[in-house]
């Protein structure tokens, strides 16, 4: 384990008495349970504020692998029935990377099942999924009231999309004297949406149903509530935030968002340790900016593994993302013969799940194309590492993106990312042609129109660069690599956050330690 595990030992200690306390409420937290970037968010986020000597509980679903994975794992509270036909207990233990304290809610009716976190085995969703989440919701609720679990009463409960979004609205009913709620949206598209008249059987009151409460065009929405109810509402970056406010972007939710005159954005950061050429014990060499040579064995092995012609020279493309309408799969599908052809030497490799018939498109694409292309079905941890690090380039088109994760790893690993110019990507890629070869990372090549003759022009202007101008190439990766891309700076607009919502936390010097000075740097920049 890392030294913060030592580091948070002695600030739990120090919490009792002073530290302001966060409960952490998600669906998926990495390393225990993982489907997305919500996951790497809720993972290394804690770890930033534990840092700043925040006293950090994450609570999250007992999943069969999750309690596999934790760390000494124990039950400390028995919540009894929380729902009809929910046995619930929270089960203690420890984030098996960073020592932190992580509490999942064991209710093995509901979370104990073969298939992924959300869906069955067959890709439908499980159509208990609005008890699944809401008995997360309750045991929070319980765990928020008063040192109920543990003695251990959160400040501020921060939770995250719509799995958590009851929780709001429950501690907003309760009044008076009670955690401050932050809720932060990392998706306006996925609503949580369910039929209105199980509210009750879901342990809302009645006016959760009303168009004032958690209503939202005939059914009950989870995000709604969590908008609608939680003392802050945050998002995954700063045009995110803006975007949500307007009808293209709002998802049928940009009304209330301007109703609460917007949220905060926060851009996200990345887990430094997990994503790191440099310590990767997921890549077949090692490498930093400064030792490039691993990068090259990288895509030597790569190309060899995936069937791949191999040649050192060749520009090799990747995308890693869900195969999906919000990340244009099918525009790059419907691009990628044209791309191919025209560059005889360009590979491309996808690596994703999604839609079936996307999946079945890419794969026979890769199938038209042996030795250029490879197309990966599935879900691997490992390859999403290995192909960053062998790449030259990712492409990464998105019709809606409220931060993405996917480019800042790229990045980090020497492969250049086109994107499209919105959302999250918007604010972290800069294109070369503006940012100059020797910016400090948060650089590629931008594209803006969500279509394949946009996406196909910037790929272009990027080969160009790759295949007819070598030096610049390395500047660009050189500068690519030398980005700050860690949590530093965006956990401590978080904290700012818990301190403007939670008047104990004023004051709180440590906390705000850090806001303070990147406030001044910035002011000085
Ligand atoms: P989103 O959460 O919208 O899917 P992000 O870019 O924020 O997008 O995060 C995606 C995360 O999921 C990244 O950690 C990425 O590496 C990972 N990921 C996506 N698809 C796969 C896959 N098929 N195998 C392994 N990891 C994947
Ligand atoms: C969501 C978004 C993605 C974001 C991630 C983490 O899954 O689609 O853009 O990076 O959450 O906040």
């Amino acid at each position: 384990m890392r030294a913060i595990h030592d580091k948070m030992s002695a600030g739990t200690t120090m919490a009792r008495t002073a530290a302001p306390k966060v409960l952490f409420v998600a669906s998926e937290i990495f390393p225990l349970a993982k489907t997305g970037g919500l996951a790497d968010v809720c993972g290394a986020l804690p770890q930033a504020l534990a840092g700043r000597g925040i006293d950090v509980r994450m609570l999250m679903p007992g999943y069969t692998e999750a309690l596999d994975r934790v760390v000494a794992a124990q039950v400390i509270a028995d919540l009894g029935e929380i729902l009809p036909g929910a046995p619930a207990r929270i089960v203690s233990g420890w984030m098996p990377d960073s020592g932190l304290p992580v509490w999942l809610v064991d209710c093995p009716p509901l979370y104990r099942r073969r298939g992924s976190l959300y869906r069955d085995a067959n890709g439908c969703d499980w159509p208990d999924n609005g008890l699944r989440f809401a008995v997360l919701n309750h045991a929070a609720a319980r765990i928020a009231s008063s040192g109920h679990v543990a003695g251990w009463c959160p400040d501020i409960v921060h939770a995250h999309d719509w799995h958590a979004g009851l929780l709001p609205l429950l501690l907003h009913r309760r009044g008076g004297e009670r955690p401050k709620t932050v809720f932060t949206v990392h998706n306006m598209a996925f609503q949580g949406l369910f039929p209105l008249h199980e509210a009750r059987a879901l342990g809302l009151p009645p006016y959760a149903a009303t168009l004032d409460g958690a209503e939202f065009y005939g059914r009950l929405s989870f995000l709604k509530a969590g908008i609608r109810f939680a003392d802050v509402v945050t998002t995954v970056s700063r045009n995110y935030a803006r975007e949500i406010g307007t009808p293209e972007f709002g998802c049928g939710m940009d009304g209330l968002i301007r109703a609460r005159r917007g949220a905060v954005g926060i851009m996200n950061g990345i887990d430094e340790h997990v994503w790191n050429p440099a310590t990767d014990d997921y890549l077949e060499q090692r490498y930093s900016r400064d030792n490039m040579l691993g990068k090259h064995a990288c895509k030597v092995a790569l190309q060899r593994q995936l069937g791949l012609d191999v040649d050192p020279a060749a520009p090799l493309a990747e995308s890693v993302c869900r195969l999906t309408h919000q990340k244009m799969a099918d525009v790059l599908l419907a691009r990628l013969p044209d791309l191919l052809q025209r560059h005889p030497h360009l590979q491309m490799v996808v690596h994703g799940c999604g839609d079936a018939a996307l999946e079945q498109g890419f794969t026979a694409m890769a199938a038209a194309f042996p030795g250029r292309m490879a197309a990966h079905i599935g879900y691997d941890e490992s390859l999403a590492h290995r192909l960053h690090a062998g790449a030259d380039i990712l492409l990464h088109g998105a019709r809606f993106e409220p931060c993405g994760l996917t480019q800042l790893y790229a990045m980090r690993y020497g492969a250049i990312p086109v994107v499209r110019r919105v959302g999250g990507l918007a604010d972290s890629v800069i294109d070369v042609d503006v940012a100059g070869g020797e910016a400090a990372g948060f650089i590629g090549f931008v594209f803006d129109a969500p279509t394949g003759e946009a996406l196909g022009a910037a790929v272009e202007r990027c080969l160009a660069v790759y295949e007819g101008a070598p030096q610049t190439w390395v500047r660009f990766r050189r500068s690519a690599m030398s980005g700050d891309y860690g949590w530093q700076r965006s956990a401590a607009e978080y904290a700012r956050v818990y301190a403007g919502v939670a008047p104990s936390l004023q004051g709180w010097d440590e906390v705000l330690e850090g806001y303070r000075d990147d406030a001044l740097a910035r002011a000085a920049s």
